[in-house]
């Protein structure tokens, strides 16, 4: 039930859309008995503006005097049509308050990002399919099993022992390739554990493998649900190149694609290039260039990210199969990384994700990324045009002359910082279930 003041009116007054055609598209379906009313819409339980609030705004011209009960819960008041150009002057004040009560309402309202993980489970994608199961804003539809940390059957029966831990056999687990495009698999358990869970042995699984090829069933649930996929690799690229590569129709149906990999300022496996990316530059390529919005989530904000031992005490507070499970996999991470002199575990994998449920974790610059596959020292280096332009050099006589700069278009929104506290935070509390 919506609450009132002492006043009788709405204690919270979300929308006061004074702007024509977001009035036409949101009040339209309850106005029909009245052009003259105007609505105003709220989740009045979460919203932080009062009417108090939105009275100021309005130069006290508002009449809040008829509550309607329509199907958006709550919907509030009316006032002549031609007042609303007196009012007009304060649309910017409006809008922004407006804004920030939507803020506080959305995530009450928003539906949950559809995402399909894919991933090459290994530890720390352990940690980051966890945090995907555990958070509301995230709906994943499928999980897709890349070759990577381990091997494409290893990595098969950890995501399915995962979904079955979490009792989660609703979410379809397929198998995708079994090897990189071009070149041999390089395998993790040197950080990951023999079995690429920290060695921690899971119950066998209760979930059954979906019998479709990953890349096909990345193709076929986007173009079941054009538009609103946002697709989250957390291994190697193959998968994903080999769905574009099959079928380029589905790169305008893609909402967004959000992965790990890269850096803008050296590797892990060598001095230039990162992990997921040096295990299939070919496919990373593809992947970069296919011409989809795309957010590089790399190695070098990721290494900002460190879980230690005060957010490893945090999660022990808490017991239960996930969790204890978590906890496992997370004090392995912690140790591993202490033998190499880290204080806390890089959480590459889990940022990604976090990145998918709250963008405003990480700051990201727009850059142009190109995946170098041929150096001999530079192979899977992610090469970032930071400053968006390159010399054109034009041949003269016997030598090139720089004429002039052209711009290059950015094909990645590509992250350069983290609020890793407040991201580290929401990770222990969504494993914690909280
Ligand atoms: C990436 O490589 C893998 O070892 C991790 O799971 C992560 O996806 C970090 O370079
Ligand atoms: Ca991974």
């Amino acid at each position: 039930m919506p609450r009132f003041d002492n006043r009788g009116r709405p204690e919270s007054v979300a929308i006061g859309l004074l702007e024509s055609a977001a009035r036409v598209s949101l009040a339209e379906p309850f106005l029909k008995e009245s052009s003259r009313r105007i609505l105003f819409s709220t989740d009045i339980a979460k919203c932080n503006c009062t009417a108090d609030e939105m009275e100021r705004v309005t130069d006290h011209q508002f009449r809040l005097d008829t509550i309607l009960a329509v199907p958006l819960r709550y919907v509030a008041a009316a006032f002549p049509e031609k007042t609303i150009l007196k009012h007009l002057k304060h649309l910017p004040v409006a809008m922004g308050l407006l804004l920030m009560c939507l803020a506080s309402t959305l995530p009450a309202f928003a539906a949950a990002k559809k995402i399909i993980l894919d991933t090459d489970p290994g530890s720390d994608d352990a940690l980051a399919m966890m945090l995907a199961l555990n958070s509301p804003e995230l709906d994943v539809r499928a999980i897709t099993v890349v070759p990577g940390n381990v091997t494409a059957s290893q990595g098969l029966e950890n995501a399915l022992r995962m979904v079955s831990l979490a009792n989660r056999c609703d979410i379809p687990v397929a198998s995708g390739a079994q090897h990189p495009l071009f070149q041999k698999l390089i395998t993790a358990e040197f950080w990951h554990g023999k079995n690429g869970l920290a060695n921690v042995e899971l119950p066998a699984s209760k979930c059954k493998v979906d019998s479709r090829f990953g890349p096909d069933l990345i193709i076929q649930m986007v173009h079941t649900a054009p538009h609103e996929i946002t697709l989250v690799p957390i291994g190697p690229l193959t998968n994903i190149a080999l769905a574009v590569e099959k079928d380029p129709s589905i790169v305008p149906l893609v909402k967004e694609v959000i992965l790990m990999g890269g850096s803008i300022s050296g590797g892990n496996v060598n001095a230039a290039a990162e992990a997921n990316i040096y295990n299939d530059p070919e496919a990373a390529q593809i992947v970069f260039q296919a011409g989809w919005p795309l957010t590089m989530v790399g190695l070098d904000v990721g290494d900002k990210t460190l879980l230690s031992q005060k957010y490893l005490d945090q999660l022990g507070q808490t017991h239960g199969p996930v969790n204890d499970f978590i906890c496992s996999v997370a004090k392995y991470l912690i140790n591993r990384s202490a033998q190499f002199g880290w204080p806390g575990t890089p959480m590459y994998d889990p940022l990604a994700l976090g990145v998918a449920i709250d963008a405003t974790l990480v700051k990201a610059s727009e850059m142009h990324v190109d995946v170098e596959t041929r150096g001999d020292f530079t192979r899977g280096e992610t090469v970032a045009n930071r400053h968006g332009a390159v010399e054109r050099n034009v041949l003269h006589g016997n030598h090139y002359v720089i004429e002039g700069v052209d711009k290059v278009t950015p094909n990645a929104k590509v992250c350069i910082d983290v609020d890793a506290d407040r991201f580290l935070q929401l990770f222990v509390s969504r494993i914690r279930g909280k």
